[in-house]
């Protein structure tokens, strides 16, 4: 299949999302490599989607997150659980939008230039296994659509 990814630039969010997760779905479905695919979903969303600055995965590794594929500034290596955006996510089993990280009890900034973050758990089964994790350059990037699409995305995740 072609690898060139098609978007319709005046498209609204949730109509981006539309468009992009099926060629997602497509790109990825029949390759089991994970480190391929999730480097793949990293470059779909940061190229195609306004905003995204850094766009990566975390995976659980002997109790904590440690860095995965991605796509943006080098990032902080390792994280504890219930630590940062993406260790609370994946301590409270939720999604967690934040719309001012300075505002956020124990942000990491891996970057300075990180102003908003959305990240989403990946399972196996009941088990968090992992993160998605966005920042933007821009304050209040992430709302409910983003929540909705991404976590769709997430959950054809296999760790
Ligand atoms: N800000 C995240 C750390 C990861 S970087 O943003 C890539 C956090 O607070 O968990």
């Amino acid at each position: 299949m072609s690898e060139e990814i098609k978007i319709d630039e005046n498209l609204n969010k949730a109509e981006r999302y539309e468009q992009l997760l099926p060629q997602i779905n497509a790109l990825t479905a029949d390759e089991t490599d994970l480190i391929a695919n999730l480097s793949n979903i990293c470059a779909v969303l940061k190229y195609n989607m306004p905003g995204f600055f850094w766009v990566g995965f975390y995976t659980i590794k002997n109790g904590e997150l440690v860095l995965g594929p991605y796509q943006g500034p080098v990032a902080c290596t390792r994280i504890q659980l219930g630590k940062g955006v993406c260790g609370a996510a994946a301590l409270r089993r939720e999604t967690i939008i934040v719309p001012d990280v300075d505002k956020f009890p124990g942000h990491i900034a891996c970057s300075s230039l990180s102003k908003s973050e959305i990240v989403i758990p990946l399972y196996n089964g009941d088990d968090v296994v992992g993160v998605l994790d966005v920042d933007s350059d821009s304050l209040n990037m992430f709302d409910e659509i983003d929540k909705k699409y991404l976590e769709e995305l997430c959950s054809w995740v296999k760790l």
